[in-house]
C-alpha cells in the first residue's frame, strides 16, 4: 500500500510518521515540499504520488492569526481537504483528514457527539468546517477524526508555552472557563494507524463511504486546571530545577480577561464513544503522555 502523508513536520504528522510505517511505502511531505495554498501543484503531486490512501495533517493552526489571514486560512484549511478529497474520489483512494473541537460554539453543557450540530465562532473553526464539507461534497472515501489541545514533545503547544513562561515568572494568570480535553499528538497517530489497519482487515469501507469520529483524551479540564498540572507534572519529573513557578501561583481568571482576538468555545469536550465503539478502543487519560513528553524534555535537556 502507498500512503500520502502531508503535514510530516506538524505535532501529528510527525507521529504519524513513525505510526503509518507498517502499512507500506509513506511518502512524507512537509512545508518546505508541499504548499497546500497552491491548489493545482498539489492536485499535480497527488497524481504523480498515485496513493492508496491521503493521510492529511498539515493545517493551518493559528486560531488568532487565522482572524487576520481568513483567505490563507480557508485556502489551506477548507480548499486543500476539498482538492485532496476529490483526487480521492477519482482513484478510488482513502483520505484520513483531522478537524477540531472548534466547530462548536460551546453552549452544550456535555461532551460534544458527532451528530452535535457544529457552529464555529471564529475563523479557524469556520474553515476547518468548511474543510469537512468540501470532503462529504466530493463523494471519497475518507474519515475526519476531529481532535483537540494537542500536545506533544515535537512542534508549538501549550504545555511548551507553560514551561517557557514557568522559567520567566513566578505567577501567571491562565483562564479558567473554556473546558476541553488535551489530546497527545502521538495518541492521534497510534489511533490513526490502529483505524488503518482495521479498516485494511475485516472492517472495509465501501466506495464513497464517510466517516466521522470524535478522537480526544479522556476527562475535562480548564486551561487553568491544564496549565497547572503541567506545572505540577514537569517539577515532579525534574524538569522544573529552573521553574520560578509553583502550581499555587497559576492563579484562574475569565475569559474576559485575557482578550484575544479569535473568540474560544467555553465548552469544547469531545465525545469519543462512537470511535470507541466501531473500533474496540478506550481515549486514555492524557496525563501519562505529558509524564513522558516531560522525560523526553529532559533527555532533550541533557543532549540525549
Ligand atoms: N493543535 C491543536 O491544538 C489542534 C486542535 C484541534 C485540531 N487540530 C487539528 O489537528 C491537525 C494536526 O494539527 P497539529 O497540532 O499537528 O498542527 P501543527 O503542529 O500546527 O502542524 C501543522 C503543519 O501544517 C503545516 N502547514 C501549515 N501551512 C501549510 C501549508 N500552506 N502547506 C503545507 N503545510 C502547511 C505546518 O507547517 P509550518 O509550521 O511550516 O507552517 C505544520 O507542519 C490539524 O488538522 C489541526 O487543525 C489541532
Amino acid at each position: 500500500m502507498k500512503l500520502l502523508l502531508l503535514g510530516k513536520d506538524g505535532q501529528v504528522g510527525w507521529q504519524l510518521q513513525r505510526s503509518l510505517a507498517p502499512h507500506g511505502e509513506v511518502v512524507s511531505f512537509g512545508h518546505g515540499e508541499c504548499d497546500l495554498a497552491q491548489s493545482s501543484e498539489l492536485r499535480s503531486l497527488v497524481r504523480r504520488v498515485a496513493p492508496d490512501v491521503i493521510v492529511n495533517a498539515a493545517a493551518f493552526t493559528a486560531v488568532d492569526r487565522a482572524e487576520q489571514e481568513p483567505e490563507q486560512a480557508m485556502l489551506i484549511n477548507a480548499i486543500a481537504p476539498g482538492v485532496l478529497a476529490d483526487e480521492m474520489a477519482l482513484s478510488g483512494g482513502l483520505l484520513i483528514h483531522y478537524s477540531t473541537d472548534y466547530v462548536f460554539d460551546g453552549q452544550k453543557s456535555g461532551a460534544y457527539a458527532e451528530g452535535d450540530d457544529p457552529n464555529p465562532i471564529n475563523v479557524y473553526g469556520s474553515s476547518k468546517l468548511a474543510g469537512e464539507r468540501a470532503i462529504w461534497r466530493s463523494g471519497a472515501k475518507a474519515v475526519v477524526f476531529r481532535t483537540s489541545w494537542v500536545f506533544g514533545a515535537r512542534g508549538s503547544n501549550f504545555v511548551k508555552t507553560i514551561l517557557r513562561l514557568a522559567q520567566e515568572r513566578d505567577s501567571l494568570d491562565v483562564v479558567a472557563d473554556q473546558f476541553g480535553v488535551p489530546t497527545p499528538a502521538a495518541l492521534i497517530a497510534t489511533v490513526t494507524g490502529v483505524v488503518l489497519a482495521m479498516l485494511r482487515q475485516g472492517r472495509q469501507m465501501g466506495a464513497g463511504e464517510q466517516r466521522i469520529y470524535h478522537l480526544s483524551g479522556a476527562g475535562r479540564v480548564s486551561w487553568h486546571e491544564f496549565a497547572q498540572e503541567i506545572v505540577f507534572f514537569a517539577k515532579a519529573a525534574g524538569l522544573g530545577s529552573a521553574q520560578k513557578l509553583q502550581p499555587d501561583m497559576i492563579r484562574a481568571i475569565p475569559s474576559e480577561a485575557y482578550p484575544t482576538l479569535a473568540a474560544r468555545p467555553k465548552n469544547s469536550r469531545l465525545d469519543c464513544s462512537r470511535l470507541e465503539r466501531d473500533f474496540d478502543l478506550l481515549m486514555p487519560d492524557w496525563r501519562p503522555y505529558l509524564q513522558r513528553m516531560m522525560q523526553l524534555l529532559i533527555l532533550k535537556q541533557r543532549g540525549y
